[in-house]
């Protein structure tokens, strides 16, 4: 599908050296935005910038810690200085395929912090370092990454999903008066390496129980995105958007 309001614009796509950072970075490059693979790990995210520039797309490889305020902002000076602002973001990156799995009672205290300081404070950190590069281009869009664990109860993997639907629903508060929206996406179980890792062979028990029993794949989230980030969207903001085959349904 073709959305209004891609074309030419600016997105950093934060963890998208792989799995579905990577299907969104190369989705929105194949609507004609100028993307920034924005990733801790250096070799996955210079191979998808290659990648998308090679197929035609416009990528650039830029390190980030979404953990790390200073290197935040200095993901968004680089920004600004090559393609002179920033219109989205989508707050993707986590902790994921090789994290701990442990409960919230015991798990390591500094393990702990250290991933509420990404699953949960690196959308805060990226979104306060870009707010105002969006603000003086007019406004701007952001999505983040949530997950359907954020209902389920699921230990400090589920807090920080349930702290990224926190902030999605306080932000758009906050920036909604300066034409910036901000949604969030909560795929159910999606078909990556990552999941794979953590979930091993439960996927397929969850994957039973969903209203449409089948693995979500990245592309199946990309579509949501596009959507969320467009000009079709432009009254809608603060909300949480379930892709997940109806793993969560609301009355
Ligand atoms: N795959 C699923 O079933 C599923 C379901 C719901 C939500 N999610 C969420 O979707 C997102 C992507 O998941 P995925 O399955 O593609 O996993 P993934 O591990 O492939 O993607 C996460 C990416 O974030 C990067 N990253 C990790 N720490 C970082 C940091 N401090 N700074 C910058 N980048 C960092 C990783 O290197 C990796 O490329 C995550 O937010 C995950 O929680 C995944």
């Amino acid at each position: 599908m073709q959305y209004d309001g891609i074309v030419g614009k600016v997105a950093i796509v934060t963890g998208s050296g792989g799995g579905i950072g990577e299907a969104y970075a190369k989705g929105l490059a194949a609507h004609g935005a100028h993307v920034v693979v924005a990733e801790i790990n250096s070799e996955s995210g210079e191979r998808v910038a290659s990648e998308i520039n090679a197929s035609g797309g416009k990528a650039n490889f830029v390190r980030v810690d979404v953990g790390s305020e200073s290197s935040t902002r200095a993901m968004a000076e680089h920004v600004e200085k090559i393609y002179g602002g920033v219109d989205f973001l989508v707050n993707n990156a986590a902790i994921f395929g090789d994290m701990k799995l442990d409960s919230l009672l015991r798990v390591d205290w500094d393990y702990y912090q250290k991933f509420m300081e990404v699953n949960m404070n690196g959308a805060l950190l990226c979104t306060r370092a870009c707010f105002r590069s969006m603000k003086k281009r007019g406004g701007g869009a952001i999505v983040n990454q949530s997950s359907t664990a954020a209902w389920m109860g699921v230990g400090f993997y589920g807090l920080a999903k349930l702290g990224v639907n926190g902030l999605t629903h306080a932000l758009s508060r906050e920036l909604g008066s300066q034409g910036i929206r901000i949604n969030a996406i909560a795929p159910g179980p999606t078909d990556t390496e990552a999941l794979a890792k953590t979930a091993g062979p439960m996927a397929q028990q969850i994957v039973n129980q969903l209203a449409i029993p089948r693995l979500g794949q990245p592309a199946d989230l990309v579509e949501t995105c596009l959507f969320l980030l467009s000009d079709a969207a432009s009254w809608l903001t603060g909300q949480i958007i379930n892709v997940d085959g109806g793993q969560i349904t609301r009355p």
